[in-house]
């Protein structure tokens, strides 16, 4: 596996790539990676010939200080989990703000699907992610990219402006890779104490109990939620959003009338976990 740091030098290994008439795929990570990033490693394999990660904790999509700070950084952990995935080469730029965060003036901002859910209570967060996402992109220049569906809206965001702004990249969903006991893996679950792990459970099993009332014939979106919140709340975690949307629009669902997602974040012990089922009718 080839290790690059440098923008320029990520840009001329897939340059050569494509060259040899190449299909590059790229999963863009913040690190500290588990099964569910390797899983889309595995997806990438199959859409491309050849693939690269990156790892880079942003700093433009962290609306609270902490959370950036307490962010857990594993690079070579990460670095050998990625060669045994079988990656290509590992993009782990230092800083792709080289003038500065204030300096820096040029925003991607997708008006649509940013405002509801975590854009409604993380302000800014959507802007730094399609931002670094658009710079990774140019960078990188994959012809596909998997991003999974753990960040369903991240993924509908990125996917709205690859076909607003022309890049050109086919943007593959991955499916949510979940532990043992349900709970959706996430880089931050490696913050929760022992107590507060186990009580997270009651996300999965409130999303699992959701999906069962559907199929018993609830369809009211205000009892879905209702029911959802109740159970995290009972487990002790702070919810910060329950809430059905359509699953195209991202616009609330009163009924579930159309393909929906059941989205959730909530806080356990301070750490902010997000998870999501898909509901059909
Ligand atoms: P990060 O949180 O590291 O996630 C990287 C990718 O892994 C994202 O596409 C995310 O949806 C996916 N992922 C995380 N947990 C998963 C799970 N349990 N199952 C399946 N996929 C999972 O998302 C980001 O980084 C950043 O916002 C980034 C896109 C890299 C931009 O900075």
């Amino acid at each position: 596996m080839e290790r690059l740091t440098e923008g320029e030098a990520i840009r001329r290994w897939t340059r050569a790539r494509r060259a040899e008439g190449k299909r590059v795929g790229f999963v863009p990570t913040m690190g500290n990676l588990h099964a569910g990033h390797l899983s889309l490693v595995a997806l990438a394999r199959e859409h491309a010939d050849v693939v690269v990660a990156s790892i880079y904790v942003n700093p433009t999509q962290f609306d609270r200080k902490d959370d950036l700070a307490a962010y857990p950084r594993t690079l070579e952990a990460d670095a050998a989990l990625l060669e045994g995935a079988g990656v290509d080469a590992l993009f782990a730029p230092a800083n792709l703000y080289p003038y500065g965060e204030e300096a820096h003036t040029t925003w991607v901002d997708v008006d649509e699907l940013t405002k509801e859910l975590c854009g409604a209570t993380r302000p800014g967060h959507f802007r730094g992610v399609t931002t670094v996402v658009a710079k990774l992109f140019h960078l990188v220049a994959p012809d596909v990219a998997v991003f999974g569906d753990k960040d369903f809206q991240q993924r509908r965001v990125i996917e709205r402006m690859v076909r607003d702004l022309d890049f050109g990249i086919a943007i593959v969903p991955g499916p949510i890779v979940r532990e043992a006991d349900g709970l959706a893996m996430s880089s931050r679950n490696s913050r929760l104490g022992a107590d507060a792990r186990a009580r997270a459970v009651a996300i999965s099993r409130a999303l699992g109990e959701a999906r069962a009332a559907v199929s018993a014939g609830e369809r009211d979106g205000r009892a879905l939620e209702g029911a959802v919140r109740a159970m995290i709340e009972a487990a002790g975690g702070r919810v910060d959003y329950v809430e059905l949307v359509d699953e195209e629009t991202l616009s609330p669902a009163a009924e579930l009338v159309a393909p929906s997602i059941l989205a959730v974040a909530a806080f356990f012990d301070g750490v902010r976990l997000i998870d999501n089922a898909r509901l059909a009718p």
